[in-house]
């Protein structure tokens, strides 16, 4: 099973994907962990140059976290997942989507166009994303790079990215209060991945 977890900065995904992986690890599941952009090392010095490198226009960062994103697909969760393992990315495609399309206010069509190139169909089974109010983004945030942002209004629009996005494809969205205690994040994406796991199951062996 491939699930995503999405949402602002400082929403809580870093906790929820270690919470997650400590819990299907107690229940046996070889699960792989990892994130975007850096999950490999080729991604940690494309993560180097779009945190912290010169200044670059909104489509450059695009084909960077998608080159990223293909490496990342093609040596890592492809295989693990054709391993039979489970795979948690802490981010990935709708952070793109969102990001430099509601954010930046890119091309949503030829974002959704380069984004399929990058991921060759390799859509998450999962995707639980982590919702939080733009004020509470800002003021959690503990780390500034390049593409830190102090304006409000730009993370609101990523925000309601996030619920357009949930709302074009439910059949695979989890929305979580990010405002609940870290425990309660972790009870609610863990009752996601159950339910899902039982219907994927279902369809597979119906
Ligand atoms: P992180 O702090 O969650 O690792 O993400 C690094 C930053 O990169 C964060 O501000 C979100 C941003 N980002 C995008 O703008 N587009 C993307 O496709 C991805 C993966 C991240």
């Amino acid at each position: 099973m491939f699930i995503t977890v999405e949402g602002v900065d400082g929403a809580g995904k870093s906790t929820l994907v270690r919470g997650l992986g400590e819990r299907l690890a107690a229940e046996g599941i070889d699960v792989v962990l990892s994130r975007e952009p850096g999950g490999t090392p080729l991604g940690q010095q494309v993560r180097q140059i779009l945190l912290d490198g010169e200044d670059m226009d909104a489509w450059t960062e695009v084909f960077l976290f998608c080159a990223d994103r293909h490496h990342h697909v093609e040596t890592l969760i492809r295989p693990a997942l054709n391993a039979g393992k489970w795979f948690i990315s802490d981010r990935y495609v709708d952070s793109t989507l969102v990001y430099q399309g509601y954010g930046q206010r890119l091309s949503l069509s030829r974002l959704r166009a380069v984004c399929e190139l990058a991921i060759d169909g390799l859509w998450p089974d999962l995707t639980l994303c982590i919702d939080l109010p733009a004020e509470q983004a800002i003021s959690r945030q503990l780390e500034r790079n390049r593409l830190g942002q102090l304006d409000l209004s730009f993370y609101e629009r990523v925000r309601e990215g996030f619920h357009r996005e949930a709302e074009l494809t439910p059949q695979r969205f989890e929305m979580l209060k990010g405002d609940a205690p870290a425990d309660e994040v972790l009870e609610s994406a863990w009752q996601a991945v159950q339910d899902r796991r039982a219907r994927l199951s279902a369809l597979e062996h119906p």
